[in-house]
């Protein structure tokens, strides 16, 4: 337990040793599900909960500050199981309490819970709730990181709990920023949580720095990580979020040509493509990747930011090529569809690659161009017309 200020305390739990988060995330310096304690003169509030697996010792940190059953409000700014799988037991140890919660988040917490007897209270955008000299004040912030989420504003102390906005990975054991040990790897953390949680997200980080921007506050209390304070870390998050979410600005769209070849056929294909899409007569910067030669990260940074794309492949024992569908297992889905796209690929017995990719694209509503072109071993003159052809209909397409 950490007093944060006079009726504030963090009560959450350290989890140091964990180094892969929400199954695709790492986490090189492990994490902490902070939940925190409001005391008003008159009721108590707890603001966000925990993971399930550390309910002891969280239940403990509670205790440390007040009797379990004087507690009289469950804010949950969030519901995603790290901040609410603790509830169900904790529930158990407390008296009458209500939970505050979004509209989206009521409906969730049910179903984490398993539980329909709830006493729920949906808050609004801007509702208030007196604590005795304390007011929390419901800020609606969705997708940051649910539909649910929203932001608890306490204008006396000029503190916000954000949740998992500004939040990190990042596991040291005194809470404030101020007396972190190692601030270059908690940013490196910063960082990789912002492209991990919020990459997909980016107008809703900028609402939602819009929407701090109007409020007075000298402390964020994230539910991940340090507590942000002015001068130390405060500013340098809001900065890094500003800057991480602000749109790319392009002269010219952007279309890449994706491919890898065993033999060079689907590559032959693959400049005929690119070459279409030149000759579409549309202003647009065309790049050509050989996934293989370049780091995967990297492509699939690229197929995010890109405005088309096109993607060729072989047929390898009935199917795509593992690097394509290692490609497309970082494609943002959220963002993707509507986006032009293509699907090419040279083949020797079956051939399914191509509509195997291309299925995929559609399920993630991407919109394919044309069905998806097939050449059998080398490529004819046809074929490589054909292949001008689509990326001329990709071209046209932006
Ligand atoms: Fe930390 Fe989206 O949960």
């Amino acid at each position: 337990m950490k007093r944060i200020k006079e009726g504030i305390y963090e009560v959450g739990a350290l989890n140091p040793a964990m180094r892969v988060f929400d199954i695709v995330m790492t986490t090189d310096y492990g994490t902490s599900y902070n939940s925190y304690l409001v005391k008003g003169q008159e009721k108590t509030a707890l603001i966000d909960v925990c993971h399930r697996s550390f309910f002891e010792p969280y239940l403990q940190n509670i205790r440390e500050v007040c009797d379990p059953k004087s507690i009289n409000y469950i804010v949950l700014n969030h519901n995603e199981p790290d901040h609410t799988g603790a509830l169900a037991e904790l529930l158990a140890e407390l008296g009458d309490v209500t939970i505050y919660t979004s509209q989206a988040g009521s409906i969730y917490i049910k179903n984490i819970t398993n539980r329909q007897d709830l006493s729920i209270h949906v808050v609004k955008d801007g509702e208030t709730l007196d604590l005795g000299g304390k007011t929390l004040k419901f800020i609606s912030a969705p997708f940051l990181h649910w539909p649910d989420s929203i932001f608890t504003y306490l204008p006396e102390d000029k503190v916000v709990f954000t949740c998992d906005f500004l939040g990190a990975h990042y596991a040291e054991p005194y809470t404030f920023d101020y007396n972190m040990a190692y601030p270059e790897k908690y940013e490196k953390a910063l960082h990789n949580y912002y492209d991990a949680i919020f990459g997909p997200f980016q107008k809703y980080v900028q609402a939602g720095l819009q929407k701090l921007d109007a409020l007075d506050f000298d402390m964020v209390l994230p539910s991940h990580g340090p507590v942000l304070t002015t001068d130390t870390m405060l500013e340098t998050a809001i900065a890094r979020y500003r800057g991480w979410s602000a749109p790319v600005q392009r002269e010219e769209k952007l279309a890449v040509v994706f491919y890898t070849s065993a033999y060079g056929n689907t590559k032959r294909l693959a400049v005929e493509v690119m070459h279409g899409i030149r000759e579409s007569g549309k202003k647009v910067e065309v790049r050509f990747c050989d996934i293989i030669e370049h780091p995967m990260e990297e492509m699939r940074q690229l197929l995010n930011e890109c405005d088309a794309f096109a993607i060729g492949t072989p047929t390898i024992n009935r199917d795509a090529v593992p690097p394509v569908w290692e490609l497309l297992a970082g494609m943002d889905a959220v963002n993707s569809p509507k986006r032009p796209c293509a699907v090419f690929g040279s083949f020797g017995w079956s051939g399914e690659g191509c509509p195997n990719v291309a299925a995929r694209l559609q399920s993630l509503k991407c919109a394919l161009v044309e069905e998806p072109l097939r050449a059998t071993f080398v490529p004819t003159q046809e074929d490589l017309e054909k292949a001008k052809a689509l990326g001329a209909a990709l071209g046209a397409a932006l």
